[in-house]
């Protein structure tokens, strides 16, 4: 049985119809991109997997369970910026998202013991043990992406979610963010789900590539019609294909 299933989603924001007719499953591991153009529901697919929001209709079902009424630590997300808190320092930022589901917001004792030794060693995995008492405004745009992205796997979840994580970043910063996020992956089998703009990106990162798009277009409203994938490429082979390039405007 697959890991992800969507079946039949369909998003509405009043009467407008965001996504339709959504229908996908991805296996536990797989690293799947998504493409497509701005204001088609890319990050709302990405809020519904999280339990952000309920789909209008249909369900996503994860390891085989009921789509999930609110978000859980089997989740973590990384946006494309400002994800991490301003006012803690880079290590205080680790131990706080720990402490998200504990009733008070605060560890005491051994526990908080033991999510500042987990804190040190995701600090040493994300390379930035150097400047663990620093805050998030005196890094560089690659470190403060790298730190939201520790603090989303700190509790370990099985399915990461980006959302243009690297969007802000320099090409170069861009690069070594790419190599950073397949060694991770390949340390821990998690799923990962990343939203870019950057087909390239897509087909590198990609195991496969999920194109989001309008099948049908009412000129005089449209918000009549949703978007649905309409391309589930295979990217393992990481390059992308001929006819893609001539016409590469689906993440425009
Ligand atoms: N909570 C909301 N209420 C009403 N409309 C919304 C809400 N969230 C998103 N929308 C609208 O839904 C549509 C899809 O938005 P979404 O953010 O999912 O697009 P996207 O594909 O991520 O775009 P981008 O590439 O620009 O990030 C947009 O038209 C947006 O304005
Ligand atoms: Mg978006």
């Amino acid at each position: 049985m697959s890991f992800v299933t969507v079946s039949n989603v369909w998003q509405k924001y009043g009467d407008r119809s965001i996504l339709e007719r959504v229908n996908v499953t991805i296996e536990e591991g797989e690293f799947i991109s998504i493409v497509g153009a701005s204001g088609c529901g890319k990050s709302t697919f990405l809020r519904m997997l999280l339990a952000q929001e309920r789909p209008y209709k249909g369900e996503i079902s994860i390891d085989g369970g009921d789509t999930a009424k609110e978000p859980n630590r089997e989740r973590g997300v990384v946006f494309q910026k400002y994800s991490v808190f301003p006012h803690l320092s880079v290590r205080e930022n680790l131990i706080a998202a720990e402490s998200f589901d504990t009733a008070f917001g605060r560890l005491s004792g051994a526990k908080r013991k033991a999510a500042e030794a987990r804190a040190d060693e995701m600090l040493e995995r994300i390379g930035l043990n150097h400047v663990a008492d620093q805050y998030p405004a005196s890094l560089s745009g690659g470190m403060q992406q790298r730190l939201a992205i520790g603090q989303a796997m700190t509790a370990k979840p099985r399915i990461l979610l980006l959302d243009e994580p690297f969007g802000a970043l320099d090409p170069g910063t861009r690069l070594q963010m790419h190599d950073f996020l397949l060694e991770l992956r390949d340390e821990t089998n998690m799923t990962v789900f990343m939203v870019t703009h950057d087909l390239q990106e897509g087909f590198k990162l990609g195991d496969r590539v999920l194109v989001f798009d309008k099948p049908r277009w009412d000129p005089h409203d449209p918000g009549m019609y949703g978007a649905t994938i309409t391309y589930d490429f295979d990217a393992r082979d990481g390059g992308i294909p001929f006819q893609l390039k001539e016409d590469a405007d689906v993440s425009a």
